[in-house]
């Protein structure tokens, strides 16, 4: 069985050609997760900027995944739905919501999708932090 037949067209499209990827110079916040049963890690960071109605969104994001195709096409589809949303909209998002983005993804791999919620929440975390 090869793996386009395991994952859906989203994940290999997300997988094969991520978007964002990279190192990001002078970021705001950084989350750096990983999973210690696979081994998995991702580091996400964040720049935060303020829109027209003052509102702090995130300007940019760019990430970096050791990890399995899952982990990566999660990652890169997380930055898609949050680069320019306000912070607060980005905080609700869900694991759910990225799953539902990927199509199917395989009971085994519904953890992969929580390394990219724990890295956006300790971008943001690491963000606010530094505020204070
Ligand atoms: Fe570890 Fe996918 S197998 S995050």
């Amino acid at each position: 069985m090869k793996q386009k037949d395991i994952y859906s067209k989203e994940i290999m499209k997300y997988f094969l050609k991520p978007k964002n990827v990279g190192v990001m110079k002078n970021y705001d916040g950084l989350g750096k997760v990983g999973n210690p049963v696979c081994g998995d890690v991702l580091w996400l960071y964040i720049k935060v900027g303020v829109d027209k109605n003052g509102e702090k969104t995130i300007k940019d994001v760019k990430f970096q995944t050791l990890g399995c195709a899952v982990a990566i096409a999660n990652s890169s589809v997380l930055t898609e739905m949050i680069k320019g949303k306000p912070l607060k909209q980005a905080m609700k998002l869900t694991q759910k919501d990225l799953i539902k983005k990927l199509g199917n993804v395989p009971p085994l791999k519904i953890h992969c999708s929580f390394l990219a919620m724990d890295a956006l929440k300790e971008a943001i975390n690491d963000y606010e932090s530094k505020k204070k």
